[in-house]
């Protein structure tokens, strides 16, 4: 049983994001999409409200489960059972820091092997920053984080302090 986590921080989630969480659904058996709890890098969206959107999005999978994690990754996957990490690559710039992780994984994790998975083109300039700075300044997101969830990420970067 091929066993996979597809780890971030999905601030918010993208659709970069959900279009990687339907390739990877198709290779694996079970996919963990693992969100990320690090208050030290001050998200926008707390870690209930991310994994809220995520656990929307993958409802129709019945082999998809969201999760969260702290710590090393290599521990949570460990702890989970998984043989592989899924990661994106949009486009070259994204190819060095990748990397640099996937290598440090492998020395904390040999047996772990990574998959790199690339997105569609048209997502490969979209990140969950530029999300975030578009929405804050009342911008448009349209096209860029999954539709069904559009309006309620839009609403919290417009109103920050509108705690979900
Ligand atoms: O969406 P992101 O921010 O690019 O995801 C980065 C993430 C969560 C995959 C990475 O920061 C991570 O795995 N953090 C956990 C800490 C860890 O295991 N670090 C060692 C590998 S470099």
């Amino acid at each position: 049983m091929l066993k996979a986590i597809y780890p971030g921080t999905f601030d918010p989630v993208t659709m970069g994001h959900w279009d990687l969480i339907q390739r990877a659904e198709k290779l694996v058996d079970h996919l963990i999409v693992a969100v990320l709890h690090n208050p030290s890098k001050h998200p926008a969206f707390s870690v209930a409200e991310r994994i809220d959107f995520l656990r929307e999005l993958v409802q129709p999978f019945a082999n998809v489960e969201v999760a969260t994690f702290h710590g090393l990754l290599v521990d949570f996957a460990r702890l989970q059972g998984s043989t592989s990490i899924i990661r994106g690559v949009r486009a070259f710039s994204d190819f060095e820091y990748e990397f640099q992780m996937a290598i440090m994984n492998r020395k904390l994790a040999p047996d772990l092997e990574t998959i790199f998975l690339m997105p569609k083109e048209e997502y490969s300039v979209l990140s969950s920053k530029m999300v975030r700075d578009v929405g804050m300044m009342g911008g448009d997101i349209t096209g860029f984080v999954p539709e069904a969830l559009r309006e309620r990420i839009a609403k919290r970067l417009r109103n920050p302090e509108d705690y979900a």
